[in-house]
């Protein structure tokens, strides 16, 4: 299935001179989600995932079914406030400024073999914070998980030494 045709592109939003990649066309075409979990299922199984990690909002709407089909839990980054126990926290880079994530001390456990889940790869800021906070709390990093990878913006680079799987690619 050609992922690319159910992304919306929109232009100048949230500013000016941004392609917005979409993705709430793909959530809403019933073959199209069912064949996004399935292909990230495909492409993480058997690596002895213990817990998928996804960021507040979007990696959300992947990471926990992800983790599902997986058989391992979810455990959410949030942004900060939002989580009820003790944190780790991590600060990151915005296109302005930055920002903070946060994670529950105890929602990994020492060693845990790590997913990290997002929608979209764009500058990489987001997910290496999400990195950072699996290795704070002493989990095992064992690969990035996208849907979609914005490359020109080069966020690999700024990620951990670890496996990248992405789903659909815009140069
Ligand atoms: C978006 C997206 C990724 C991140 C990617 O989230 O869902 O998490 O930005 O950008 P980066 O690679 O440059 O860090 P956003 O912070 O807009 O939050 P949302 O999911 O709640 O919309
Ligand atoms: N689309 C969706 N989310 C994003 C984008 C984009 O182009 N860039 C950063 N987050």
């Amino acid at each position: 299935m050609d992922l690319q045709t159910l992304i919306r592109d929109i232009p100048n939003f949230p500013q000016p001179g941004i392609l917005f990649r979409d993705i709430t066309t793909l959530l809403a075409h019933p073959q199209g989600l069912r064949f996004t979990i399935d292909e990230l299922t495909r492409r993480f199984q058997g690596w002895g995932i213990d817990a998928v990690v996804g960021p507040e909002s979007r990696g959300f709407i992947f990471g926990v079914p992800l983790a599902y089909t997986l058989g391992c839990g979810f455990v959410p980054v949030r942004k900060p406030g939002k989580l009820p126990g003790p944190v780790h926290q991590r600060e990151y880079a915005l296109e302005y400024g930055t920002d903070r994530l946060e994670i529950h001390q105890d929602g990994i456990q020492p060693h845990q073999r790590v997913l990290v889940v997002d929608d979209l790869l764009a500058t990489g800021g987001t997910a290496r914070a999400v990195g950072e906070l699996v290795h704070q709390a002493q989990g095992e990093l064992v690969g990035f998980g996208f849907v979609i990878e914005l490359a020109g913006l080069g966020g690999r680079k700024q990620l951990p030494p670890a496996p990248v799987e992405t789903l659909i690619t815009y140069g």
